[in-house]
């Protein structure tokens, strides 16, 4: 066990978080699109901690993190033009692409692929510690392998306690789900993981398609070697069985009545609460993807913390920030997935 410190990440904070990185050290910090833990990611004794801490499956890879454009010198061995367009419109901001790998990535990010994922957060408190610290860092979420990713410093501290020095709390994340992952070799762009910048968006600035890698929406064949290593875990689950309904919200309100029974419970858009007969979590305004992605691992904590059994869920949409909400709560149901 380790003691753990919650600060503010005020500049005292912050200050800690910096020498404690460079004495090769974790730090749990707030980003704009989720909690994460950093480690320096030049050093494989410092980037081990992060797979411990978490219980995180040794072929999984991590996100590099850095403040500035000059930071990719050595982290990657090539940056083909559509990158640097994407750069110019995403960076700072929620984007991971995908690149190959230079000489200053230590083995432990990389997880034995010859790639690396790079992202510029645009969080002030990433952007001060990196600066303070001088190192670019790896920093997965900050949850155990396998829970909903944290959005605020508590959730952090549930799952992190005894196992880091420090949590610095920034509020809660204003995007609330992981930041979208991105192949950018390759003849064309590929979507491995969807998240607050979407597919739309991207093909608006490159001129070009951008494709969905299959694995987004669908369960891996059974020996299928995963794009993202990622994709193939199961994921984001609360203690409770998940089932998404697909279908309209009068034949949901049909088909959770019929399975009203003792810890079952609602995760519904908000302004539906009224009309169902079981007890409710909701998270975002249906067709609003933002409001949802925002919400929607804070809403699978709490209903942990309620004591749900069983959830029976309301289908988000697939496409625009909604594909990205769809794709994690998939993962947290396993993808039972009934359609009305
Ligand atoms: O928003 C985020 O990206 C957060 C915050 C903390 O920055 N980080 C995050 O990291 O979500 P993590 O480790 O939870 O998810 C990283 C994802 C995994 O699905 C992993 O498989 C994929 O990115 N990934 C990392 N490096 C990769 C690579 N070289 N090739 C393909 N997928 C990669
Ligand atoms: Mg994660």
């Amino acid at each position: 066990m380790i003691k753990t410190e919650l600060c503010p990440a005020d500049e005292a904070g912050i200050r800690k978080g910096a020498e404690l990185l460079r004495r090769g050290e974790l730090v749990a910090l707030p980003t704009e699109t989720v909690y994460g833990i950093a480690a320096d990611a030049t050093s494989n004794e410092a980037v081990a901690k992060i797979f411990q801490a978490k219980g995180r499956p040794q072929d999984n890879p991590l996100i590099v993190h850095i403040a500035d454009m000059e930071m990719l010198e050595g982290l990657v061995s090539q940056v083909p033009p559509r990158a640097l367009e994407l750069a110019k419109a995403f960076w700072p901001g929620p984007l991971t692409m995908i690149f190959p790998r230079g000489p200053k990535v230590c083995d432990a990010v990389c997880a034995g692929l010859d790639t690396v994922g790079i992202r510029m957060p645009s969080h002030p408190v990433v952007q001060a510690i990196i600066r303070q610290s001088g190192l670019p860092f790896a920093a997965p979420s900050a949850n155990l392998s396998g829970s909903p990713s944290p959005t605020n410093a508590a959730d952090v501290w549930q799952d992190m306690d005894g196992r880091l020095p420090l949590i610095l709390d920034g509020g809660p994340s204003q995007v609330g789900v992981e930041s979208t992952v991105v192949a950018v070799m390759g003849e064309k762009p590929m979507i491995l993981r969807p998240g607050y910048v979407t597919k739309e968006q991207m093909e608006e600035v490159l001129g070009e398609e951008v494709l969905l890698n299959h694995a987004i929406t669908e369960k891996l064949a059974e020996g299928e070697v995963a794009r993202s290593p990622g994709m193939k875990y199961k994921h984001y689950a609360p203690r409770a069985e998940v089932t998404i309904l697909k279908g309209s919200l009068e034949r949901y309100t049909e088909y959770v009545g019929q399975h009203r029974e003792e810890g079952v419970w609602c995760l519904c858009f908000e302004g539906e609460e009224a009309l169902l007969p079981l007890p409710c979590v909701t998270y975002g305004r249906q067709g609003d993807g933002a409001a949802q992605a925002h919400d929607l691992f804070t809403a699978l904590r709490l209903l942990d913390a309620k004591g749900a059994r069983k959830v029976y869920a309301r289908c988000p949409e697939q496409e625009g920030v909604s594909l990205a909400v769809y794709n994690r709560l998939i993962r947290a149901a396993a993808y039972r997935v009934v359609e009305l």
